[in-house]
């Protein structure tokens, strides 16, 4: 066992449970884990890493390397399984060389589809679902112990949400997980299907969490969930009440959060947000999803485009110069070309510097699968196509007002080209060149050139 592995300074509050590690599973010997999807999936696969040291695998970099390999797949979007077989067949000259090497496949995957897998495919050694992260060093053991196949991918409805964040590195920008699962059921997402029943952390564990995460280095935590605006505590606090904690109590210096729903931010939130704002970034990832009242119902979203506007415009007037961003679906079923333009002049007119669009895709056990009028998918690609036409236009326009302002960046880590990289409070990723000693530190840059996706500046000395 990797005794080395301090995770966090602090587990003493009652009841924040850390995985107990008391067997050597790994024997020092490689492990990898493959991963696509949210940063959901990404937080996982750290908590994965984390474990898999604790059990003393050694995490390599690639699957060549490894005795263990594990795909934690994500199931939003595309067409997950099918990518899931792909990827375990190219392992097999691997399998074949190295007996030892065990296969596993986790994330929504492995929840969605369970020993489905290994029917399919008996290359899979073993399946496990979103909320059986933390039996992985049992499950593997059993894998390699007793070398037989298993699969837990069971929701453990009745057990609270009372993990302590598990990272091995948390560098100097963080995430932290506040609610898991989602109850909301928008008629085209399976999330409420991988992730199952929405439960919050309690504040305090989420506040000794962050406590570490500073003693540990980090500057900026992001708080994350399916849908943040609903989280509430066993006290009866709610999302603003923590984020207003997690600014006054803690000493982390920037705070973000995602994903958030138009449905549940309410002006309490937007207020801490403007009270806090030395911490609290001024950027919001608000997803409308579609600028059509008539889709956003089928969508079962609980807003319509008149109420999205009205809150971005009473968010606007508290914090005048935030910076959105949006998820949108083109060709939900039943769209027609009057609902699509709809979602383009939504993005227009609230000026959306950033944008995340998605042509719709069936998803199994949804409502909206199930819907009579699906659009063809040549129309979809045509509408996604005009969409990002339309932004694009728009947003080199809109960046430009950046260019000669000097933005405070949190620089984060040198980038391939011997740059520095840090982002702004507005999100936004500049580049310039500096010291590596300035990592860590959040500096003035004046931006010399500015894209929707990325920035130039020099800093001020
Ligand atoms: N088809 C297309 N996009 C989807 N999303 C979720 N489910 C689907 C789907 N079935 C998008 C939404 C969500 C983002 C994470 O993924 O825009 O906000
Ligand atoms: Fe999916 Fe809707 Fe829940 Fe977001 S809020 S995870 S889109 S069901």
């Amino acid at each position: 066992m990797n005794d080395d592995l301090i995770l966090s300074t602090d587990t003493s509050e009652a009841l924040i449970s850390r995985p107990q590690m008391n067997q050597d599973i790994g024997l020092g010997r490689g492990a990898y884990v493959s991963t696509y999807g949210c940063q959901m999936n990404v937080n996982d696969t750290e908590r994965m890493n984390t474990l898999l040291e604790m059990a003393n695998f050694t995490i390599v970099a690639t699957p060549q390397e490894a005795s263990l390999i594990i795909i934690n797949a994500c199931s939003i979007r595309e067409k997950p399984v099918h990518k899931v077989y792909s990827e375990v067949g190219s392992y097999r000259k691997l399998k074949d060389k190295n007996p030892l090497l065990k296969i596993g496949v986790g994330g929504c995957v492995g929840q969605q589809e369970k020993e489905n897998l290994i029917k399919t495919q008996p290359m899979i050694d073993f399946v496990f679902g979103t909320d059986n992260i933390d039996t992985l060093p049992q499950i593997i053991a059993e894998v390699y112990s007793e070398n037989k196949k298993v699969v837990n991918a069971k929701f453990e409805h009745r057990a609270p949400y009372h993990i302590e964040t598990l990272v091995r590195n948390p560098g100097v920008s963080t995430f932290v997980n506040i609610t898991k699962g989602c109850d909301n059921f928008c008629s085209f997402c399976v999330v409420p299907f991988t992730r199952g029943r929405e439960k919050s952390r309690p504040m305090s564990h989420i506040l000794m969490d962050v406590r570490n995460m500073v003693k540990r280095g980090a500057k900026e935590v992001t708080l994350l969930g399916q849908n943040v605006n609903s989280y509430k505590s066993e006290g009866e606090a709610d999302f603003a009440d923590l984020l207003e904690k997690v600014s006054k109590e803690t000493d982390i210096e920037r705070i973000r959060y995602t994903t958030s729903h138009p449905k549940d931010f309410n002006e309490k939130l937007m207020h801490v947000m403007a009270q806090n704002q030395h911490k609290i970034c001024e950027y919001v990832h608000l997803p409308f999803q579609s600028g059509s009242s008539r889709i956003l119902d089928r969508m079962n979203r609980g807003y319509t485009r008149e109420e999205y506007i009205s809150k971005i415009q009473t968010m606007k007037k508290l914090i005048p110069n935030l910076v959105l961003s949006s998820d949108i679906i083109v060709g939900f079923p039943g769209e027609t070309e009057e609902d699509f333009l709809q979602t383009i002049s939504l993005v227009e007119e609230l000026q959306f510097e950033t944008i995340y669009a998605f042509m719709y895709s069936p998803r199994p056990l949804t409502k909206a699968a199930k819907f009579e009028d699906q659009v063809e998918e040549s129309v979809k690609n045509e509408r996604l196509n005009r969409l990002f036409d339309a932004h694009e236009k728009m947003a080199f326009a809109l960046v430009k007002k950046y260019e000669g302002q000097t933005l405070q960046v949190l620089v984060e880590k040198k980038n391939e080209q011997g740059k520095l990289y840090g982002r702004s409070t507005q999100n936004k990723s500049v580049h310039f060149l500096g010291s590596e000693s300035l990592i860590g530190q959040t500096v003035p840059v004046k931006i010399t050139q500015a894209f929707p996706n990325n920035m130039r500046g020099e800093l001020v000395q």
